[in-house]
């Protein structure tokens, strides 16, 4: 199995992307929507739930876990790589976590020319800075502009990201990332691909905008074909199981109209 992690259900722009180039193999989905959203909580808190959601997906059985939620994957997943996989008093040893930023990071470096990449994203990524180490281990002389877009993911959860507002406040944020002359642009917050057509209007044509549910799939096909052993460990019964810390219907329908995904078994737990 397959365990996918995110703050609530931005998580589900990655997993419609990985089923989509993975289909064969079974899914296990967890969105801490009762203590989302994770974008502006402290690095303590976001390790702290990052923590008990790994916990419950390995208990599930999953043998690799996928932290769909660029903040988790900014503020804590480097902590618990270090505590479940390079522990030995680990009792997960043998299984894998794998965050979003690098693969995007990665994807970024290769398809600038100028060396001029922004980064939006939530608060806490932005803070956390892991892009900017990231870029910087991968090509030194790369020039980073940052921007916290913190009013996009409850305007994309309200569904006002359709509205002019909306487009006006993006526009705000993204005047300094044009001033800057980029000609990458990373999405690094789960929701922000619902807005990609706005994100490339207002940046223009030459900036090319990364979409980073497309990007952290393609990157788990790659990984798969690298890793064999824990590819042949994967269970390929084609199942979908979703779990929520909030209301089930509430889950199953936003799955819907966010991801225009069939969430059909969706069951509320409480993780702590
Ligand atoms: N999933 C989060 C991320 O990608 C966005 C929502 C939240 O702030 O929890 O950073």
């Amino acid at each position: 199995m397959i365990g996918i992690f995110d703050s609530g259900y931005g998580g589900l722009t990655v997993m419609k992307e990985v089923t989509r180039l993975l289909p064969e193999y079974d899914y296990v989905y967890l969105g801490d929507n009762a203590r989302a959203p994770y974008g502006n909580r402290s690095k303590e808190t976001v390790v702290k739930f990052s923590e008990e959601a790994v916990n419950f997906l390995f208990e599930k059985g999953t043998r690799l876990v996928i932290f769909a939620c660029f903040t988790a994957s900014a503020l804590a997943l480097r902590e618990l790589q270090e505590k479940y996989l390079r522990n030995p008093q680990s009792k997960y040893k043998d299984r894998k976590i794998l965050g979003v930023i690098r693969p995007v990071a990665e994807k970024a470096v290769g398809e600038t020319k100028s060396g001029r990449i922004g980064v939006v994203g939530t608060r806490g990524t932005i803070n956390s800075k892991a892009f900017n180490v990231e870029l910087k281990n991968l090509r030194p002389k790369v020039s980073i502009s940052s921007q916290a877009c913190p009013l996009l993911v409850p305007l994309i959860e309200e569904h006002w990201h359709t509205k002019p507002e909306a487009k006006m406040i993006l526009r705000k944020y993204l005047r300094p990332l044009k001033s800057h002359n980029i000609d990458t642009l990373i999405l690094g917050c789960t929701h922000y691909p619902l807005m990609i057509a706005d994100f490339k209007k207002i940046m223009g044509g030459r900036t090319k905008v990364l979409n980073s549910g497309e990007i952290a799939a393609e990157s788990l096909v790659d990984y798969l074909k690298r890793h064999p052993e824990i590819e042949k460990q994967l269970t390929r019964e084609k199942t979908g199981k979703f779990f929520t810390t909030d209301n089930a219907e509430k889950f199953a329908a936003f799955a819907k109209d966010f991801a225009d995904m069939r969430a059909e078994d969706v069951e509320t737990i409480g993780i702590s």
